[in-house]
């Protein structure tokens, strides 16, 4: 009775339905790839190949599963960007004590890292895929690690 009369056509509203299939599904969240560590205490990443989509949202989880303490076996992640200089990198991250193993000078090469893990220890550390296609290395810093722990980050 209240609307009767009052002249004007109603537009009908979206049906719920189509508004629902409409709207874009729920963000999963960052994919989580896991690495491990100084596993029966050697030197090696457990995962040295990793691919990713152009800033792809990711997230490192490391764990050191090694026993030997962290001044003598720590290890880290180290993300590093495209045409970095590895070995100059690594170098100079082996006086790098006090800053975790980053060279303050050559921070700007570093796309993302986790904290140097002593036995037992795990980090995690969210970042996002670089959006330029090609290789990234990354590296375990700790001194006299980066030949034996190194790994490629692929983004298509
Ligand atoms: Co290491």
């Amino acid at each position: 009775m209240f609307l009767a009369g009052c002249g004007k056509t109603e537009t009908p509203a979206a049906a719920p339905a189509a508004a629902a299939a409409a709207a874009p599904a729920p963000a999963a969240g960052p994919r989580t790839i896991e690495i491990v560590v100084g596993e029966n205490n050697t030197m090696v990443f457990s995962v040295t190949a990793i691919e990713a989509k152009s800033g792809e949202d990711l997230k490192l989880a490391l764990t050191n599963k090694g026993t030997l303490p962290k001044e003598a076996m720590g290890h880290n992640w180290v993300l590093l960007k495209k045409g970095a200089d590895v070995a100059t990198f690594a170098g100079a991250a082996m006086v790098a004590k006090a800053t975790d193993y980053i060279p303050d000078g050559l921070k700007d090469q570093v796309i993302a890292h986790s904290k140097v893990l002593g036995p037992k220890e795990s980090d995690t550390v969210a970042f996002k895929a670089p959006t330029e296609a090609g290789e990234y290395v990354y590296i375990c810093s700790f001194p006299g690690h980066y030949l034996a722990m190194k790994g490629v980050l692929t983004v298509k």
